[in-house]
């Protein structure tokens, strides 16, 4: 009998990667998300959709019915992650799942102060199967959301990092990791920390984009104050934006620079590099040529 594994967060980055993987190896998938008609345009009848929201237990049952597994994430740059995902995690747990793989973020084992460390020990604390995956930055910010939008408006992107070094991974090789960990029992108890194979400035990142489309594409570093002015003026909550400056404090710090072998440790094979993704994807940036000429 096919495994029965609900992913969580199935219309982002990873989780909708990871709801192909997981259906292509013969999985009985559970695609969850709170808007099901947006999902179900995702993945037209490929995968079974069912609504889930972590601050609606009503949702829960539906979600976790039959589920042996389950990928997990918090929304992104959720202030209260513990308090979001407790409340679904134990109900899972309650209900039979035996194998949970949490997506975190890289360093935050260092950081006993945050509510997603304080989740991730709760994960381990409830006596099932689990993996801790804590992903770089994923290289499909540059392609999608707030940062592959701007630069696609502007051929230009700004971030209060200087010339840090980042070892941004591919959103794709998370979710293959994430699938080995629920298709095997051979990486349970384990922690990853996935990064890409190098190291990054943001002026190498803006450079590789611009040789891939051959446009040029600029990177500015601003201030903290500068980058939290432009996010509240566009609409992101102060509190959410906050959380988003603590990233990038991070950033200049060094702590998202290391490169780890656990992506090829578990998969048997180098993660991609940002010269990969970028020309893999190289229309998400068609409309910078001719803008800055
Ligand atoms: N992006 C990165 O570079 C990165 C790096 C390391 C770690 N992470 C971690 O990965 C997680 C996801 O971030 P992301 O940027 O990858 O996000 P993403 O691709 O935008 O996906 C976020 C997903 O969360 C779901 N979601 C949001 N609020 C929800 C709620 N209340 N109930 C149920 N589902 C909800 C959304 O589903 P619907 O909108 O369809 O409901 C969406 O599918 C975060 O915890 C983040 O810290 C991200």
């Amino acid at each position: 009998m096919s495994k029965r594994i609900l992913v969580t967060g199935a219309t982002g980055t990873v989780g909708s990667e990871l709801a192909r993987l997981l259906v292509t190896a013969g999985c009985d998938i559970r695609a969850a998300t709170r808007s099901p008609e947006k999902a179900e345009r995702l993945f037209r009848s490929e995968v079974d959709v069912v609504e889930l929201d972590y601050r609606r237990a009503s949702t829960f049952d539906a979600a976790v019915d039959g589920a042996e597994g389950i990928f997990l994430q918090a929304p992104p740059f959720d202030p209260d992650a513990r308090e979001t995902l407790v409340p679904l995690l134990d109900w899972a747990v309650q209900a039979g799942v035996g194998n949970v793989v949490m997506m975190t973020a890289m360093g935050v084992e260092v950081r006993d102060d945050l509510p997603i460390r304080r989740l991730e020990k709760h994960v381990e604390s409830l006596g099932v199967a689990f993996t801790l995956l804590r992903p770089n930055f994923h290289m499909q910010h540059f392609a999608g959301g707030f940062l592959g939008e701007r630069i696609r408006r502007t051929g230009a992107f700004s971030m209060p990092v200087g010339d840090a070094r980042v070892s941004i991974v591919d959103g794709c090789d998370v979710a293959e990791v994430a699938a080995a960990c629920l298709l095997s029992d051979e990486h349970d108890g384990k922690e990853f920390t996935l990064t890409g194979p190098e190291a990054l400035t943001h002026q190498e990142i803006a450079e590789t984009i611009s040789g891939v489309i051959d446009a040029p594409v600029a990177y500015e570093s601003v201030s903290d104050e500068e980058m939290l002015a432009r996010l509240t003026s566009t609409g992101w909550r102060p509190e959410i934006a906050g959380v988003v400056i603590a990233l990038y404090q991070s950033v200049r710090g060094g702590v998202r620079a290391p490169v780890t072998g656990d992506v090829a440790q578990v998969l048997g094979r180098a993660p991609a590099a940002f010269s990969d993704f970028a020309a893999r994807n190289t229309d998400s940036w068609l409309s910078v040529v001719g803008q800055n000429p």
